[in-house]
């Protein structure tokens, strides 16, 4: 049996009526909801502020270009939800293109993107609740708002501040130091219980934050426009386009998460319909929504200030707007409450298809008899975000969550590649063809000139291996080929253009990980295959049949 063997589309709404099927509640508005309840949160409350540090005003730019990037894959995300409208989302579109092995890979992957994604938003979300706390003035003392590894690094480093402070606090038993970060904990542990006794209540709870914080943000942008002074948005780009791209793992966090929406298929009323408008809406409104928000932060103070983990608070703090500021903690513990929520919603129901097909045992595809929800993988969920918190440290799982993602998306824009041609249907989401046949490469060629017109030396520096910078550039050479490739292919094939575009833009985005990311993930992936050929190459249904 092939490690490539495929699921027939015909198997999959099959597994839905053989294993006793969820409820039916989410109507397109919902799926919109839940889409923006993922999207806004660490990344436009804390990451922003580094990626406009870092590109000035130009981020816009930025957000611009991963909104593109994004906007090809939700489309082809959307173009597998109206095929094969199942719970599962990449997982289970590329078992049906690629196969097994890949659909296995991709699993693996997004567990990143959900649980490890997850931890890093429980620590920002913890960071934000602390200072709410401190409005209150209700002090919560540093060993319980600090993870351990944090703590201990800024010991060794001596480093004053929260870490050093936690450190010297901290109670101890037998030696070994009590430091971890409480609210982080709890939150994780709530949002669990949340999504263990429903998806109809974990629904209402996600509406109400998306109203607060889109309430909120909506004040910040009013409130904030009246202190822009247009002085500081020259220079446009003072780090060059450089600069601005140095931003790429900051702003394309903000987006993870209009993909969520796809594992929500089998809850929707109408998955084949609602699934990709719920994508699509989610991501534009979004997109708006960052594009200004990073105008209003850059025009309120110099980019220069905003290398904080919290711009929001810091730009009403340095303008004296103090009653503003409560206001922002308030919404970012929303925001984030809401992010890990649909992560937490969307990790179980990927376990639950890989179960159903035999790849993971069986108790992940429980459903709760009473609650009608995946009730083993969601507490499997709590763990695995769980258990990290206490000894993880967040800029490792920020990392780890990007590159893990942004690989999803290559495969999922190149499965549409591989999918047959289907006849348009009324009321179903259709990808529009175009051909890239000589779209594509005419596309290529123009990049290519105008970046040799910008910059001739463009080509030396990717191959100037004398500066030490040849594992640095390895991605780029790699991207550049990439492209070569693909308009070849595009060219003889008459791939469309709309899933090519796709790969490629998520593609780039990837060039702009560190080695040492790429190692890590290179080291995940081959767990993954590891635990795949011990368990799922053997147990798969397919396997049996
Ligand atoms: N986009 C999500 C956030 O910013 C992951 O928190």
């Amino acid at each position: 049996m092939s490690l490539f063997r495929k699921k027939p589309l015909s198997h999959v709404g099959a597994d839905e009526s053989a294993h006793g099927s969820l409820h039916k509640v989410l109507s397109v508005r919902d799926l919109t909801f839940f889409g923006i309840a993922a999207i806004i949160g660490a990344g436009s409350f804390s990451s922003i502020g580094s990626a406009c540090f870092s590109g000035g005003p130009g981020v816009i730019f930025l957000f611009i270009i991963c909104a593109v990037a994004c906007g090809f894959t939700a489309m082809c995300y959307a173009e597998f939800a109206s095929r094969v409208p199942a719970s599962g989302s990449a997982y289970t579109y590329a078992y049906v293109s690629f196969g097994e092995v890949f659909a296995w890979i991709i699993g693996w992957a997004l567990l990143m993107e959900y649980s490890i994604g997850n931890i890093y938003v429980a620590f920002s979300w913890s960071g934000y609740f602390t200072n709410l706390m401190e409005g209150f003035n209700i002090h919560v003392p540093e060993w319980l708002t600090i993870n351990y590894s944090e703590a201990h690094q800024s010991f060794i480093d001596n480093v004053a501040g929260e870490g050093l402070a936690a450190w010297a606090s901290a109670p101890e038993i037998g030696g070994l130091k009590i430091i971890f970060d409480l609210p982080a904990v709890v939150i994780n542990i709530i949002v669990t219980w949340l999504v263990y006794v429903g998806t109809k209540e974990s629904r209402n709870a996600s509406n109400i934050m998306v109203m607060v914080k889109l309430a909120i943000i909506v004040l910040v942008i009013i409130v904030g426009a009246f202190y822009i002074d247009i002085e500081n948005w020259t220079p446009f780009m003072p780090n060059g386009f450089g600069g601005v791209m140095g931003g790429v793992a900051a702003v394309f966090f903000a987006y993870i998460g209009f993909d969520a929406v796809s594992t929500l298929a089998e809850e929707s009323k109408n998955p084949q319909r609602d699934l990709p408008r719920g994508m699509i809406y989610s991501l534009v409104i979004c997109t708006v929504v960052f594009v200004i928000l990073a105008l209003v932060l850059t025009g309120m103070v110099s980019y220069s200030e905003l290398n904080v983990s919290d711009p929001l608070a810091e730009v009403f703090s340095k303008k004296g707007v103090k009653w503003m500021l409560f206001v922002v903690s308030i919404a970012a513990v929303v925001a984030m409450t809401s992010v890990i929520l649909v992560f937490q919603m969307g990790q179980p129901r990927i376990w639950m298809s890989m179960s159903r097909d035999g790849l993971l045992p069986k108790k992940f595809a429980t459903i709760h008899p009473k609650y009608k929800t995946p009730g083993f993988s969601t507490i499997m969920t709590g763990l695995v975000v769980g258990i990290p918190l206490f000894f993880t440290n967040p800029k490792f799982v920020l990392d780890f969550t990007s590159i893990g993602t942004l690989f999803a998306f290559v495969l999922v824009c190149g499965g549409v590649l591989t999918l047959p041609v289907k006849q348009k249907e009324p009321g179903k989401f259709h990808l529009p063809f175009i051909n890239g046949k000589f779209i594509l490469p005419i596309i290529i060629l123009i990049t290519f000139i105008l970046i040799f017109y910008f910059n001739p030396d463009f080509l030396s520096q990717q191959f100037n291996i004398s500066d030490g910078n040849a594992a640095k550039n390895i991605p780029m050479i790699v991207f550049l080929l990439l492209c070569i490739v693909m308009a070849v292919l595009t060219f003889i094939k008459n791939l469309s253009l709309i899933p090519v575009l796709g790969l490629l833009s998520c593609c780039y985005l990837l060039t702009g990980m560190e080695a040492s990311n790429w190692i890590w993930f290179s080291v995940w992936l081959l767990i993954g295959l590891v635990v795949y050929l011990c368990y799922g190459y053997r147990k798969s249904k397919l396997n049996i049949k």
